[in-house]
Formats: C-alpha cells, structure tokens, sequence
C-alpha cells in the first residue's frame, strides 16, 4: 500500500524550489472538511523565498500538479492546494492490500530486535480480584498486543503482590481461627476473612501485631511451614485468578511477584549503600528525594524487612539484566504515580541509563453506578461475577432477539466478554469512568456488541455471497472498482487505509482507545455503505468490487478487535 502523504510530499518537492522532502512531508496536512480535498498543502511558507503572494504560489502549484495520475483534481484556494485523489487507484491499492494481507493488515516490523516488556494486571494474592483490577489486566492485554502486532518481542508479566508483612497476619489468623476445607472452596474470600478478622483482633490484643511480625521473619528466613502455608496460599489464589484470566483470554510469560525477588534484595541494598543513597532515619533507612521535590523513599523497615519499593528496584534490574529491554512498561493505576516517580529516580541516581527506558501507563479510578467501592463495607465487585453476569445476561438477550448462532453459549461469552473488555477500552485510560451495564451490554452505539455485530453481518453478506464469488473477489488488480468510488465506499476505505498508522499512533500513546475509536469509525462507515448500496447485485463485476471492499472492511475490524483482545465471532 501506498504512503500518500509522502507521495504526494514528493510530488511537490519537485514542483517548488527552497525546502526539504522533510519540511514539504510535514506541511502537507488533512483538511478537517472532506470538501476541501483529502490532502492539502498551505503556501505561507513559501511567501518569503519565493518573493510572492501565498495564493499566487498555490495557484502555481496547483498547475504543476494537475496532470499527476495521483489526483482526480488539484484546485487552489486562497493560500493552499487542495488535492483530491484518485478515487480508483487509492481504493485499488487500498483494498488489495487489507485484502491480500488478511490477519496481517496492519501488522509491521517496526519494532524488530527490540524487547518490550508490559508489565500488567499484578493483583495481591489473597485479595479479590475485583473489578479494580480489569482496568490493568484489560489495558494491559491490548497494549501488549499492539507492540506485538508491531513486531516487538513482548514479554508479559505478572508482578504478583505474593510477599510482605500481610502474609504474617494471615499465616497467624489461619492458624487460631482458620480451617482447611474453607480455605479450598472458597480461597480468597476465606483468606480475607482471616485477615479482616486479625484487624479487628489486634484492637484489643496488641501482641497479635508482633507475632505476625515474627511469622514473617520466619518466613523471610525460609522457615519450612511457613514457606508452606505460603505457598498454599498462592497456589489457592491463583486458580481463582486464573479462572478470570481464562475467560478474558489473557496470558502471561511469567508470573514473577513480589516474592521472586526477597532473595535479590541484598545486593541492592550494597548498591545503594555503595551510591552513598541510604540514610539512616529512626532505624529504618530511606532515600532522600527531597532535592528531586518528592519525599523520602523507604527501603528497609526498623527490623530490617525490605518493601514493595524495594522490591521494585529489584525487579526492574533483574528485568534488565534477563531481557535486556528496550522498554519495561508498568500499567497500573495513577493512585502510584508518586511511587513510580520514586524509583525510577532512585534506579537513575544509582547509575542505571535504561531508567529512562522505564515508563508508567497510569489509568483512572473505575467506580460503580451505586457508588464507589469499599472492602471494608463488602461492597466489592468480583470481576468473576461480573463477567458471568454480562455473559448470562446476553444470553438472554440472544435468545430474545434472536441472534444468528449455531452455539448460543460461545457467543454469548464471547460478546458478554468482549462488551466489558471494549467499554473498558473506549475512554483515554486516563479517565476515571462509571461502569455502566446499560452501556456494557447494548448493541446500539459505540460499544462492542455494535462492532461485533458489524463484523459478523460482513461476513453473513460473503456467506450469502458464496465461496466462488469471494474467490474472485480477493483477486482485488483484476476487478473494476469503479464501482465502489461513491462517497460512503470512499470514506470508508479512507479509514481502512489509516488503520495501520493508528496501531503506531496507539503504541506511541500507550492509548488503546485510539484503535477502539477508529473501528467504532469503521463499523459506523461500514453500515452506512450497507445502507447506502445495493451489494449483491446482478452486474457481476459491480458485485466483486463490493464484496472485495466488504472483505476489506471485515478483515480491518477483526484486526481492531484481535488489538483489543477481544473475539470476533462469525455469526450473531
Ligand atoms: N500489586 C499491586 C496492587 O495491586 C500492583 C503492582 C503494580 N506493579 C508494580 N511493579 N509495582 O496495588
């Protein structure tokens, strides 16, 4: 496919004397106003070196340019050249390509050689899983899945919150008051329960406190049953995260939490000393970051335990000297915003150039309709719960409206599924948002449901059209796609072409949302062509030229989609 931006740039670096390929690349803008032409080019600049007025320059151009095949018109206005391009040849090489390329329209080897890790998801054993969590998890995915369609090698991690003092007081709290069979049924909500129960114990018995901090030592210290009832614990946790994990289709290369890292401490802790960066303050030691505007960073507790910040300095080097990244990315909730800035100073003040290579993809609060959450006042959403339910209730709605499926319960997970990941992913991260079932779940709109639904009407229109005739189709040089150059087929391919250049702009961002918007665009365009024209017509020719546009759009849809992490079913 071709780069028109840049052809165009060339055709009039050769038509105007006094600037760059570069300078001419980035004056030639998008006019905001399809009217106004698809690519435009503003003369001011020129006023100067060229000793006229802008719009006799335009005009000048304009001239030069209009033989050019790229164009179908060239006009000037006032100051700019207006160009209009050639609707056939653009569509031709438009939908050969998002045709031919298939699964890998959009793909690219940008980032070839290079390792990116995305950290994301990162849940505290022991603690639900709740509805908090999927901003990470779910925002996590897609930008993984971006780099990777860019051809970075990815590696994801889990930086499970698996180890501090929280682990004493559940280790004690199980031993007085827990029980084995609950622990198995139901893991997590029985280990919160041990651990809500020691915050209102220790109240009144203050002791509490200091056996849980002993506990810990030992299991710091290895201490086999410790270690044991440890271990259990997270082995526990995990199935019930992992069951969340299989519906959302999401995966890790590695789960290496916080407890990897307890016995890599030691060493950071002499290379700070050795930077002169520890200060010793009523016992504990911290970092000061007074001079950088933040406050002091705590390394080592009064009895010598380390702490998550620690633990992150840890495996930050750790990652660096096993991966060799060149970009270790956290996706994790702006509420740290202060402790990444913490520790990204402290790895640059110990020495290390890669912190800047460290960076923070930091995401708003979700809050529920009825208000926010709490775990103290139990009202905590499990994200399992909610899956089931946006799963269940589409099913009802799939049996009510009678959708198109041969497997009523895969596509009802399949969209139920796919409804929360994609309001998940439609606002900047940035944003705090309300979760909203009424918009989860309708398939009016700019939600998931809509453009899954889109998607598999595309492919109901090649079912119909029959295997032979989509054959056809896909030999898009052969076919005359004069007959798909009416306004809605035009602007809908013109969004098929910016689909690869909005995967690179998504990347750059750290912004899924950016490829959300532009296939909501494309759904929306792609009904409106629906609409507009007749596809399976009689004339044989007119006919492949649609469908080769329709195939075109289904592919670039799936794609959108496959980026966010969420399916696309066949039918609905
Ligand atoms: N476990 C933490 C939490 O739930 C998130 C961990 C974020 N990642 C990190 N490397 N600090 O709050």
């Amino acid at each position: 496919m071709n780069n028109y931006k840049l052809k165009i740039a060339e055709i009039i670096f050769e038509a105007v004397e006094g600037l760059t390929l570069e300078e001419v690349t980035s004056m030639v803008e998008v006019p905001t106003d399809t009217k106004m032409g698809d690519y435009a080019f503003p003369c001011f600049k020129l006023a100067k070196s060229l000793r006229k007025a802008p719009p006799m320059i335009a005009k000048d151009i304009a001239e030069k340019l209009a033989g050019a095949d790229l164009f179908d018109k060239v006009e000037s206005v006032n100051a700019y050249v207006n160009m209009y391009l050639s609707r056939k040849g653009f569509v031709q090489d438009v939908v050969s390509a998002a045709v031919a390329e298939a699964e890998s329209f959009g793909r690219s080897e940008l980032g070839k050689g290079k390792t990116v890790i995305v950290e994301y998801s990162s849940p505290n054993i022991a603690k639900p899983f709740h509805i908090g969590h999927i901003r990470s998890t779910v925002i996590g995915n897609s930008i993984y899945k971006i780099y990777d369609f860019l051809g970075y090698d990815t590696v994801r991690i889990n930086h499970l919150g698996d180890y501090g003092t929280q682990f004493g007081k559940m280790i004690v709290a199980y031993r007085k008051w827990g029980n084995k069979e609950d622990v198995i049924n139901a893991p997590i909500k029985t280990l919160l329960e041990y651990y809500t129960k020691f915050h209102v114990e220790v109240e009144n018995d203050p002791s509490l406190d200091d056996e849980a901090r002993a506990v810990f030592t030992k299991l710091e210290n290895g201490s086999p049953e410790e270690v044991a009832l440890w271990q259990w614990f997270r082995d526990e946790s995990l199935k019930e995260f992992s069951r969340v994990y299989t519906m959302l289709g999401i995966e890790f290369d590695s789960y290496a939490g916080e407890s990897f890292y307890s016995d890599k401490m030691g060493r950071i802790l002499d290379w700070l000393k050795d930077k002169d960066l520890l200060v010793a303050s009523e016992g504990a030691q911290i970092v000061d970051l007074e001079p950088y505007g933040m406050s002091p960073a705590l390394i080592t507790k009064k009895d010598g335990s380390t702490l998550y910040i620690t633990r992150d300095i840890a495996a930050a080097v750790y990652r660096k000297e096993t991966y060799d990244f060149y970009k270790n990315i956290y996706v994790v909730a702006s509420q740290q915003n202060l402790h990444f800035q913490q520790w990204f100073k402290i790895v640059e003040l110990m020495g290390c150039e890669w912190a800047k290579d460290c960076v923070h993809i930091p995401f708003g609060l979700v809050s529920l309709e009825e208000g926010t959450m709490s775990t103290r006042h139990g009202r905590v959403v499990f994200l399992e719960d909610v899956l089931t339910r946006a799963v269940e209730q589409t099913k009802e709605i799939i049996l009510e409206k009678n959708v198109n499926t041969d497997n009523v319960e895969e596509t009802a997970a399949q969209v139920g599924i796919g409804a929360v990941m994609f309001q998940e992913l439609s606002n900047s991260r940035i944003k705090d948002y309300v979760f909203s079932w009424n918009k989860v779940l309708n398939f009016e709109g700019e939600t998931g449901p809509y453009v899954q639904y889109t998607h598999a009407r595309a492919v109901s229109i090649l079912r119909k059209a029959g295997d032979e005739a989509v054959q056809k189709a896909k030999e898009v040089s052969a076919l005359d796609m004069s007959f798909v150059l009416g306004d809605s087929a035009y602007e809908l391919t013109k969004l098929l072409y910016g689909f690869p250049q909005v995967v690179v702009e998504a990347a750059e961002k750290y912004e899924p949302s950016v490829v959300t918007r532009h296939i909501v665009d494309i759904a929306q365009n792609f009904n409106r062509f629906y609409h507009d024209e007749y596809i399976l017509v009689d004339n044989e020719a007119e006919k492949l030229a649609k469908i080769a546009l329709v195939i075109a759009a289904k592919n670039t849809i799936k794609n959108g989609l496959h980026l966010l992490g969420i399916q696309a079913p066949e039918k609905m």
